[in-house]
């Protein structure tokens, strides 16, 4: 049987693709208000700016590709069961091959109507769709008769699927973290539900908030990083 990984990745997974991080100097938050373009609030008060934030980063997402990180990821499935759970609303790890991807905060390339995919309807995904990468307009309306909104969970919203997430990191024999400031709960704290024997490895060029014996600090980009990870999964016995 195959070994299981568990791997939380972040912006920093896909930086040397050409996506902005949120929190680096120069990052998106620097130059949008988060409260303005990726909360629940922000929608209610200004959706045409919140559409136009993400018609942005949908465009951005046609003319990026994967970058070795990813590629690296989606090759570990040769030899492990790996089940990959990111934070980032890219879709550079399905275009680099990987089967199994959680996305913790939904995914750019579709859309919804407003009024489904919450609370009421068990965050059904039935009425989720694809759109590629164009934009998404005030006005343009769901068969359901609703406003179109971005597939994305915004801050003020559940996390829908952080059970699925909890569960992988639970059963994983390794985690793997690449490129996250673990600043956003609850993906911030999925670490913790790692056994108590587990390795858990960060990759990560800045420092890490978070102090645990179990994590090991590789400190360097993402491709690089990866490159080092294979090394020392090649050396180790999992
Ligand atoms: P952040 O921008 O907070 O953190 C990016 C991390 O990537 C930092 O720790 C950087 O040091 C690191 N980094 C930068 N360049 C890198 C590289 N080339 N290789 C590896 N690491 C690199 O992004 P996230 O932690 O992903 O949520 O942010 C979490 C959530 O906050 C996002 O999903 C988004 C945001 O608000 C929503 O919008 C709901």
């Amino acid at each position: 049987m195959k070994r299981r990984i568990a791997i939380l990745t972040g912006a920093g997974v896909s930086a040397e693709s050409g996506i902005s991080t949120f929190r680096d100097s120069n990052g998106l938050w620097e130059n949008y208000k988060v409260e303005d373009v990726a909360s629940i609030e922000g929608w209610y008060r200004n959706p045409e700016l919140v559409l136009d934030f993400y018609n942005h980063r949908r465009s951005e997402l046609a003319g990026v590709r994967p970058n070795g990180a990813h590629i690296t990821i989606a090759g570990l499935e040769k030899n492990y069961d790996v089940t990959v759970i990111t934070q980032n609303v890219d879709n550079l790890h399905e275009r680099a091959g990987s089967g199994r991807i959680i996305h913790l905060h939904g995914e750019l390339t579709k859309v919804r109507p407003e009024n489904c995919c919450n609370e009421n309807d068990g965050f059904s995904e039935n009425s989720v769709f694809d759109i590629g990468y164009g934009p998404v307009h005030l006005g343009d309306l769901a068969p359901n008769g609703h406003q179109l909104r971005p597939h994305i969970v915004w801050f003020g919203e559940a996390v829908p699927k952080i059970g699925l997430a909890i569960d992988a990191v639970e059963r994983a024999d390794m985690m793997l973290i690449v490129g996250t400031s673990l600043q956003v709960y609850p993906a911030a704290g999925l670490y913790r539900y790692a056994g108590k024997d587990t390795k858990i490895y960060i990759i990560d060029p800045k420092d890490v908030p978070v102090h645990d014996p179990r994590i090991t600090h590789i400190r360097d980009v993402a491709t690089r990083g990866m490159e080092k990870f294979m090394e020392i999964l090649d050396g180790s016995r999992i």
